[in-house]
């Protein structure tokens, strides 16, 4: 099997940009969309599996080049797995996670108001390797967690600062780089396409 050396980063989030960069071998050549002026496709599936192979395919083809895309969300159970897929609209057209945050407590409240017990949530992500041939591989990664009553941290992105991975008292927005990146869902998919690579 030829090893990948050369790809595009099938997102415009530059959290996950930075974070799948992170996860990559050095020697990897890494183009980011935006950098070319490509936009993101319309999300259409109805799952992290779709979504992740639709971004793949499309900017495979766009570039002509190897794709790895990513497609992640936070699933809260007492929200019946809400935001789910919608994680990045329900922060809206200016990705504002303050919002998006503010939009989560207001729900939890709604249906119980000491939720502080029945917390439980995951972060999901499915990558999907794709060839400007058509050749494709997914891998799907999960970190299991709760929502934290607080939002706690500078770091990170998205919904990091409401997230306590379980085993930790941190949530991922208090926690250094390298640690999120070692326990999380993008690491765990990761591990599943990592031969490619390496
Ligand atoms: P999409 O995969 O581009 O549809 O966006 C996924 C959304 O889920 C992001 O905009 C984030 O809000 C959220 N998300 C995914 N992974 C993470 C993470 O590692 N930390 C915080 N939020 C995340």
């Amino acid at each position: 099997m030829n090893k990948i050396e050369e790809i595009i980063i099938g997102t415009n989030n530059e959290g996950k940009y930075k974070e799948i960069c992170d996860l990559l071998p050095k020697n990897v050549k890494k183009y980011f969309p935006k950098e070319y002026g490509i936009l993101t496709p319309e999300e259409t599936g109805k799952s992290f599996e779709e979504n992740s192979f639709i971004k793949a395919s499309y900017f495979s083809k766009k570039m002509n080049l190897i794709c790895l895309s990513d497609d992640s969300g936070l699933e809260i159970d007492l929200l019946k797995g809400e935001p789910g897929i919608y994680s990045s609209r329900w922060s809206g057209e200016k990705n504002n996670f303050d919002l998006a945050i503010k939009k989560i407590f207001v729900k939890m409240n709604s249906i119980k108001t000491n939720w502080r017990n029945d917390n439980t949530a995951r972060f999901v992500c499915c990558m999907t390797l794709f060839w400007p041939d058509g050749k494709n591989h997914l891998g799907k990664g999960t970190v299991k967690g709760k929502i934290s009553t607080l939002k706690k941290g500078e770091n990170g992105f998205g919904y990091d600062p409401i997230f306590i991975p379980n085993g930790y008292s941190q949530t991922f927005g208090e926690m250094k780089f390298k640690l999120k990146t070692s326990i999380d869902h993008r690491y765990n998919a990761f591990l599943k396409i990592k031969k490619f690579f390496t």
